[in-house]
């Protein structure tokens, strides 16, 4: 079916949030003052749980009761990943469009619904890769665009912490590494072409919860991404190396350290046979520091508000996502590489 166009809309936009836990709550937080958007209340069945509404009247059991309140714009879907699919029906279908938390599904095939629900009804729709408007990321990648590094070479991500015990309907692979997946084919400005990857499960649960998933963008660019809910720390680290210099971002402070190769003038750099990097000077940059969940919506009511331009996730981004993370689980399942063809089920190699 061809799709529809997407409503014009005018400020003040009426937004909301489907579900008010560990993220929904930021969510509603930063909608009930956000510029050009007029909070339209939340639905969850279990309550205000964090008390992140400032009137509790502004709180609906259900999607259809907040439907039938009044004008609704746009959603922020953030309920439990397996529950994306239904609650993006009953919203697209209503005409509101969705900014659907990542992953976009909890499978691919669940991904291909909600993109083909996004077209047949023509609402607006993105996902929520805060990650993508982390300052340090954002500065990242406008230097690796600008060619501070010289050719890239290697993509490393480590997302490390303790478990969070709310998550019961995926892994790490779709819970946290999704993040990463998304990260290395956004940074790197290419798909993924393969990847091997291997997974632990050590609480006893029934997905994984450790990962390392080692691959290659179609650039040739290489990548590996290390995740897990075992660790007693939070690690969430981001490096670029290339030939110049790496640069490296830690997303949950926000930095970004560059570290320069040095000028080669040892011996064992003049000698004939060794080609080597040398250390040499290291800088920090003063960033500043927005939060990124704030941007993120600020790019959403944008696109709503006739910015072509607004850099949002797209739905098809978000699905390929998910087909990187299903190559991931079939990759250790199977102990095989798998090979990506953009927008198909991957297939062993
Ligand atoms: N972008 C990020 O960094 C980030 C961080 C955390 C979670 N997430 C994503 O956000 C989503 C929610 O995760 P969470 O950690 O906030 O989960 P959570 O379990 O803390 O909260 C989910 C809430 O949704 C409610 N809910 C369930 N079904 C509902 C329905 N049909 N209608 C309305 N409310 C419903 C539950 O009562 C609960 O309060 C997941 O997809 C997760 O992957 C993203």
């Amino acid at each position: 079916m061809a799709a529809v166009a997407a409503p014009d809309l005018q400020p003040p936009l009426h937004g909301a949030v489907v579900g008010l836990g560990m993220i929904g709550r930021h969510h509603a937080r930063i909608l009930q003052g956000l510029d050009r958007v007029r909070f339209a209340g939340a639905v969850d069945p279990d309550g205000d749980r964090y008390g992140a509404l400032r009137d509790p009247g502004d709180r609906f059991d259900s999607v259809d009761a907040l439907l039938a309140a009044g004008r609704l714009d746009f959603a922020v879907v953030a309920v439990p990943t397996e529950e994306h699919l239904p609650v993006v029906r009953t919203l697209a279908e209503g005409g509101v469009s969705v900014l659907i938390e990542k992953p976009l599904a909890a499978t691919a095939g669940q991904g291909r619904a909600i993109a083909d629900l996004v077209r047949r009804t023509g609402v607006h729709a993105a996902v929520g890769h805060v990650e993508r408007y982390n300052p340090a990321l954002l500065e990242l990648r406008r230097r690796v665009q600008d060619g501070q590094l010289g050719q890239v070479f290697l993509i490393a991500t480590e997302r490390l912490g303790p478990f969070p015990d709310r998550i019961r309907d995926v892994g790490v692979v779709k819970d946290l590494a999704t993040h990463d997946l998304d990260l290395v084919r956004w940074l790197g400005g290419a798909p993924v072409e393969r990847v091997a990857a291997q997974t632990q499960h050590r609480m006893g649960r029934e997905h994984e919860d450790l990962v390392l998933a080692t691959g290659r963008l179609e650039s040739a660019v290489s990548f590996n991404c290390v995740v897990d809910w075992l660790s007693p720390t939070k690690v969430r680290r981001t490096r670029i190396l290339g030939e110049r210099g790496m640069l490296v971002a830690d997303t949950l402070t926000a930095d970004l350290t560059f570290f320069a190769n040095g000028d080669t003038t040892s011996e064992w750099a003049a000698s004939q046979s060794l080609r080597g990097v040398s250390e040499g000077d290291m800088t920090r940059y003063a960033l500043a520091r927005r939060e990124p969940l704030l941007v993120e919506l600020e790019a959403f009511r944008d696109l709503l508000l006739g910015d072509a331009g607004a850099l949002v996730v797209t739905v098809d981004e978000g699905l390929d996502t998910v087909l990187c993370a299903e190559a991931v689980l079939a990759s250790a399942s199977s102990g095989e590489t798998v090979a990506l063809e953009p927008g198909a089920a991957p297939s062993p190699t």
